[in-house]
């Protein structure tokens, strides 16, 4: 291995969202938020000194350069040829996915997740006074599937206008197949529900990933695709993503309500990170895959052979384990304390993805793996004694 992917890291006291929370909890280490326990490649972290050593930290937009990165990354690692003038910045995915609800739909209208899902979905869905409809998906032995009958009718209804995928699949792990993907648009564009296509997660797969409009050009008139370098290289609090819009009259609509809330720079110090990790970094990414299927690899032989009554989903992408611990007999409130407080372990627990997820915990295994061993160590103890 060229990078680190090692080192026990201290966060505490840095600003941390997942940190902040575990100092009141301090011998337990955070599981939780979806960043990485992993420094950024190094190759970044030299860009930004430089950058720093400008001393300039003025507004800043996304000019040629960093279209043409953004452009020829996704044409070498997704296959995806685009136009630089597709691409909007934003704060954010959730921001993005916020100004695509308040752009797309009005009041009252109905917007279709799969639950279980990332729970800011159903945030800017209620946030924004529309209406949250779910079609949750299916539990299929080890794995997810989609419910197809039930969006085929959740789509017909007329009230429905939008639906949001998470392509990879945050927390079920999954990445939707070619197939699912394509009878997913199909009944969409039938009925005239506009597809928001959060792939965030696209880097962080084991099997093909397909970003929704190279599968057939007449989803590019019905979708936006959010991307960014966030989540791949563990920037995330830089607040920058990429979204890709082929269609004109979406991206004029996209582009008015992104002026409405008032997006009109990037943060400066993502541009010369977005430069470095498009374009030095790619063996980095190489590396973490392995390092985050490793990782998974333990936890389910580790999972099978101690504590086989925790049941681990299968995973094809992102680097969340989705497990259900249901057979532990405990409540929501009762599962949080016994992973906090006697396993030291601090998880996203799984109802924050909808009523699907209780009984279930989220862990980001993007950690050092002796981490995760100790763990589990601590989990198989506690599980002993109950
Ligand atoms: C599916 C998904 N979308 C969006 C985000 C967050 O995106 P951002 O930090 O760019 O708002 C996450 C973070 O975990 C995620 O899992």
């Amino acid at each position: 291995m060229k990078y680190d992917f090692t080192t026990v890291p201290n966060r505490k006291n840095t600003g941390s969202f997942k940190w902040n929370f575990s100092s009141q909890h301090p011998s337990a280490f955070p599981f939780s938020v979806a960043d990485m326990e992993w420094k950024t490649a190094p190759q970044i972290i030299e860009a930004m000194k430089q950058f720093a050593e400008n001393g300039f930290f003025c507004y800043t937009g996304a000019e040629d350069a960093y279209r043409s990165v953004v452009k020829s990354f996704l044409q070498r690692r997704h296959s995806w040829n685009i136009e630089k003038d597709w691409i909007f910045c934003t704060p954010g995915v959730v921001a993005a996915v916020n100004t695509a609800v308040r752009a797309f739909t009005k009041e009252g209208d109905g917007i279709i997740i799969q639950t279980p899902v990332y729970y800011p979905f159903a945030n800017s869905i209620n946030n924004n006074k529309r209406k949250l409809v779910k079609n949750p998906l299916i539990k299929d032995g080890s794995t997810y599937k989609m419910d197809f009958d039930g969006l085929r009718r959740l789509a017909a209804d007329p009230q429905n206008k939008m639906l949001i995928l998470c392509s990879p699949h945050n927390p079920v792990g999954r990445v939707w197949t070619k197939d699912e993907l394509t009878t997913l648009a199909d009944i969409c564009i039938e009925n005239d529900v506009f597809i928001v296509s959060d792939e965030i997660h696209f880097d962080i797969t084991r099997t093909k990933h397909f970003c929704l409009p190279t599968l057939n050009a007449e989803y590019a008139k019905h979708c936006i695709v959010c991307t960014a370098v966030s989540k791949t290289f563990n920037i995330a609090g830089l607040g920058t993503s990429n979204i890709i819009i082929p269609d004109a009259d979406i991206r004029k609509n996209f582009e008015n309500q992104l002026t409405t809330d008032g997006y009109t720079c990037i943060n400066c110090c993502s541009y010369p990170a977005t430069v470095a990790a498009y374009t030095q970094c790619d063996d980095w990414i190489d590396e973490m895959n392995a390092n985050v299927d490793a990782n998974f690899a333990f936890l389910d032989a580790f999972l099978k052979e101690n504590l086989p009554q925790i049941r681990l989903f299968d995973r094809e992408g992102t680097y969340l384990a989705w497990l259900d611990m249901s057979a532990l007999g405990l409540d929501d409130a009762a599962l949080e304390d016994f992973m906090i407080n006697r396993c030291g372990i601090i998880p996203d627990p799984g109802y924050w993805f909808g009523d699907e997820g209780n009984g279930f915990t989220r862990l980001d295994i993007a950690v050092p793996q002796s981490v995760l061993q100790d763990a589990l160590f601590r989990l198989e103890e506690e599980i002993k004694k109950l």
